[in-house]
């Protein structure tokens, strides 16, 4: 058993839940340092291994989830990183992440891309991870106890390219209708205060990276994404909606 850090980022909770999924299979966790708030009062990796995770935009990482990343101290520690991402592909994502978490001392000792269901389009991977994923997540983290246990060093090799494909600039916020009541629950979740403390109908285009957590707090249902913006996510995405990709581990 280990003490264990949980350094994630997760806009809607999936990401987080793969993550907890890993390290509750290895032992009590001793802290978790979460990259969604913009003011990390957190930013020393506390125990000898760590769980890194990130969901995928557009084939990358989120560029904010990394900024944050970049002031967290690794001690030296081990880490296992995952990217979660919502059945179309995760690209150059868990490239990305293994290249700063390196950068940042840590000795990355496993790797995974993980399906979960797609947070703007929930036909894909819908209900994902399901049991049989999660038995396989949890499989993976006993093959890290064992791979640790045996003092192994084999590197970890993932796919992806550099230069990493370009990230994505989001083209619009969610639109917010006559249900909103005003009690700013978005505006205190929203991970880069994108939303107007003084009036939360406005969101900051500039700021905004379409997280989909607004949307998912919002008690009144309020924060929505436009009709005709949703069609052509749908139809964009619908040759992933009978796919079933595999979950990949790298160890
Ligand atoms: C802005 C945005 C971009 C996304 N881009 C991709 C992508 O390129 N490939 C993919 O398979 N899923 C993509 N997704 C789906 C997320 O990676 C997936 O739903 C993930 O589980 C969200 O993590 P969270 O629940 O921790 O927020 C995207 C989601 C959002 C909100
Ligand atoms: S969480 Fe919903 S109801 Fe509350 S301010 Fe935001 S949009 Fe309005
Ligand atoms: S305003 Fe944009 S960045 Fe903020 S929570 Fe909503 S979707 Fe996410």
């Amino acid at each position: 058993m280990f003490d264990v850090s949980l350094i994630s980022f997760s806009p809607t909770g999936s990401t987080f839940r793969v993550a907890q999924t890993i390290a509750n299979e290895w032992g009590k966790r001793h802290q978790h340092i979460d990259l969604t708030l913009s003011n990390l009062t957190q930013t020393v990796c506390q125990s000898p291994l760590a769980v890194i995770a990130m969901p995928v935009y557009a084939g990358r990482v989120p560029t904010v989830a990394i900024e944050r990343l970049r002031e967290i101290s690794s001690r030296g520690a081990k880490a296992v990183t995952v990217v979660v991402y919502g059945n179309r592909a995760y690209e150059d994502a868990l490239l990305e992440l293994n290249d700063e978490v390196e950068d940042l001392g840590f000795e990355i000792v496993g790797s995974a891309a993980i399906v979960a269901q797609h947070s703007v389009v929930s036909a894909l991977a819908n209900g994902r991870p399901n049991e049989a994923d999660n038995e396989s997540i949890r499989h993976f983290a006993h093959s890290v106890v064992t791979k640790l246990s045996q003092n192994e060093k084999a590197s970890i090799s993932v796919p992806g390219n550099r230069p990493y494909r370009e990230g994505m600039k989001a083209p619009l916020t969610p639109m917010v209708t006559e249900q909103c009541l005003g009690c700013r629950a978005c505006v205190t979740q929203c991970p880069t205060q994108a939303i107007s403390m003084i009036d939360p109908k406005v969101t900051d285009l500039s700021k905004c990276i379409l997280c989909m957590r607004c949307v998912v707090t919002c008690p009144m249902r309020a924060r929505v994404l436009p009709e005709p913006f949703m069609e052509v996510m749908q139809l964009k995405l619908s040759a992933f909606v009978s796919v079933h990709r595999e979950n990949e581990f790298f160890i």
